[in-house]
């Protein structure tokens, strides 16, 4: 890898613990920062030459130790990730997801950071696409929730603040991310929900018809492109996905065939603000990072159905 010192915001939670241990197994020298809001401890605390701080990424004194650290990167992935919380409470959305990070980008300014990997959304920053599969240029509509409007300005303020600047950006607007580790309450918990509830012989709860469809990418396939996208010097904008759409019934069917699991899903009315159909265009990112999904549904969600059962 490039760089030898990384700072990992979120590195206690689902893709940034993966991320963690990916940079510790080639050797760099990781500092994390997580508060702990829906991050675990045990995530990492196996790891080795991880230093962490267990508190907000914004505090006094967080930024203090960031400062010290001097990372040659940082990979922010911290935030409050659900979005029906972000509609419940906006302020602590606003706090986590804008607030603090803007703290840290001015922190990170004064340091010898050279790459800031921001880990966005590219499911919720815009509304109900015109185009599908949806490129970056495709983008229309504004957020339906609180947590994409964060998302979005923050994605704004990067742009903004790092202009011209010595660290440069790349901003990866993710697809419904799954794997291992993944809380069931978070964006895309729907495919750990599924599992564990079938695994279980449990009735799992559709909301709506089960025909809106989402693109599902493996963690691993988004670690890789979180440290290809931290090698290149120029400011990047990409969409982080698969370019496969796949409905919620298809997704029931699949994971009800790989757990042997067999009934009907409880159908519920459909949540509101909830887009109907949602898939990255990943065509730029291809080019740009010379990377590509490595797994499909089936081998992604066979390795979600064995580490359950190995839980
Ligand atoms: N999982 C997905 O499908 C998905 C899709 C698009 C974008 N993202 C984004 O990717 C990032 C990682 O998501 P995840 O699925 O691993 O979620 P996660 O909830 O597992 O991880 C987020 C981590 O940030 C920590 N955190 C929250 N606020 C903090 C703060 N102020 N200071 C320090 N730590 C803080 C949490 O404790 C948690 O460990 C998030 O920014 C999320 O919005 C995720």
């Amino acid at each position: 890898m490039k760089f030898e010192k990384a700072l990992v915001t979120g590195g206690a939670g689902f893709i940034g613990s993966h991320l963690v241990e990916e940079l510790v197994k080639n050797n760099v020298k990781v500092l994390v920062v997580d508060n702990l809001l829906t991050g675990k401890k045990s995530n990492i605390d196996k790891l080795e030459n991880v230093e962490v701080i267990y508190d907000d990424l914004g505090s006094d004194e967080s930024l203090k130790i960031i400062e010290t650290f001097n990372p040659d990167i940082c990979f922010h992935l911290a935030a409050q990730s659900s979005v029906v919380i972000s509609v419940e409470d906006p302020l602590l959305d606003f706090e986590h997801n804008l607030l603090q990070p803007i703290k840290l980008l001015q922190k990170l300014m004064i340091t010898d950071c050279k790459k800031f990997v921001f880990s966005s959304s590219g499911g919720t920053i815009f509304g109900e696409p015109n185009v599908i599969p949806t490129s970056e240029k495709d983008y229309a509509g504004e957020p339906a929730s609180p947590y994409g409007v964060a998302k979005k300005k923050l994605n704004e303020f990067i742009m903004l603040m790092l202009d011209n600047q010595k660290m440069s950006y790349s901003i990866l607007n993710l697809a419904n991310v799954y794997g291992p580790r993944q809380d069931p309450h978070g964006e895309a918990g729907v495919m750990s929900i599924f599992t564990g509830k079938m695994l279980n012989n449990e009735i799992p709860i559709v909301y709506g018809d089960g025909k809106q469809t989402r693109d599902y990418i493996f963690v691993t396939d988004v670690v890789s492109a979180l440290i290809k996208s931290s090698e290149i010097d120029e400011n990047l904008f990409l969409n982080i996905g698969t370019s496969k759409e796949t409905t919620v019934n298809e997704l029931v069917s699949l994971i009800g065939s790989i757990t042997s699991w067999e009934g009907q899903p409880d159908y519920k009315p459909q949540r509101e603000g909830e887009l109907l159909r949602s898939v990255l265009n990943n065509e730029k990112a291809k080019k740009s990072l010379d990377w590509e999904p490595e797994y499909n549904l089936n081998r992604g969600i066979e390795e979600l159905v064995n580490w359950f059962k190995s839980e």
